[in-house]
């Protein structure tokens, strides 16, 4: 196997490894970037999936008759998600999938939310749909992802999409566990044989990302808020993933020297996003580590749109 990730999921991404970035540096050597406790950036790896991306739309554009669709569904007007889903059409546009969103008042019935999602499942131009999280009704989330086509699922949150990451035969893998496996791949950072510690359960990011890690031959172990001297787990960890959402959760006596660590989280601090990790400590102990902005952000939207080019792929049998 070329590198730890290859083939697995969006096939049509390359992974030749990216040069070490530390701040806004490019490091010459590997090991020079692990001894200063390198920043793994998310925008040189977000950068080129978006590349590839636009490109394979642009080759496969003569052979379809309409560009990717990706429908946005959001419901009420939480400001943060609101910021999201402009990030998500944005991104579309640079790339050439058609961008199409539904906004609905935060009073909106589940009957309706659901006639949105069938429309979207219906039409032929509209090839990814996802509904942004959390919904005003979180009693109607599991309805909602559940009528969701599960070609259609970019967000691969769908029981059956669940259930093939279960299995190890994925189709469309969340995109933030699927970003981190593509920065972790590009920056060479082995998997198979790590003990990798997960801070968080939930179904977006704790969840799918130990099974990636876990098919990837990882020793994973998923900790959440029940779990007792959290420390002397996460020293275990060669790779530390967080995604809790708690300023200054993961101290440097939680990191063992070297390791990796991948923030997850964000807390608006005074109008400022921080992730989980106190970071300068942190990054004086890791040998990598994501910042927060620019870590694993952009990389959530590079693989919303690899994999609504994946879903249009295989719902026009070109994948
Ligand atoms: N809310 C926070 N992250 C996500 C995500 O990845 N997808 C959706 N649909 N909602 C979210």
């Amino acid at each position: 196997m070329g590198s730890i990730c290859e083939g697995w999921i969006n096939r049509h991404l390359t992974r030749r490894p990216l040069p070490q970035y530390a701040g806004r540096g490019v490091v010459e050597k590997p090991e020079q970037a692990r001894a200063m406790g390198a920043l793994l950036l998310g925008k040189p790896v977000s950068d080129r999936i978006r590349t590839e991306v636009g490109s394979e739309i642009a080759r496969l554009a003569p052979h379809a008759a309409y560009p990717p669709g990706l429908a946005v569904i959001l419901v009420g007007n939480d400001p943060a998600s609101a910021v999201y889903v402009r990030n998500k059409q944005r991104a579309c546009e640079k790339v050439g999938i058609r961008s199409v969103s539904r906004l609905l008042p935060s009073d909106t019935d589940e009957q309706t939310l659901l006639g949105c999602i069938e429309e979207f499942n219906d039409d032929s131009r509209i090839h990814g749909i996802l509904v942004q999280l959390p919904l005003p009704s979180p009693e109607h989330e599991a309805t909602a992802i559940e009528s969701i086509a599960p070609l259609k699922d970019v967000d691969g949150f769908h029981p059956l999409n669940v259930a093939k990451l279960f299995e190890g035969q994925p189709y469309l893998v969340p995109s933030t566990p699927a970003g981190i496996l593509e920065l972790l791949a590009l920056h060479q950072v082995p998997i198979a044989n790590s003990r990798v510690v997960i801070i968080g359960a939930s179904n977006i990011v704790g969840k799918p990302m130990a099974l990636c890690m876990l098919h990837h031959n990882a020793v994973v172990t998923i900790c959440h808020k029940y779990t007792r001297d959290l420390a002397a787990i996460s020293r275990e960890a060669d790779i530390l993933v967080t995604a809790v959402g708690k300023q200054k959760l993961v101290t440097a006596d939680m990191v063992k020297p070297g390791a990796v660590v991948i923030d997850v989280g964000i807390t608006l601090v005074e109008g400022r996003a921080v992730g989980d990790v106190d970071f300068e400590p942190v990054a004086e102990k890791a040998s990598l580590l994501t910042p927060v902005p620019g870590g694993v952000g952009p990389l959530t939207i590079a693989l919303l749109l690899a994999n609504t080019l994946k879903a249009y792929k295989t719902i026009l049998g070109l994948a």
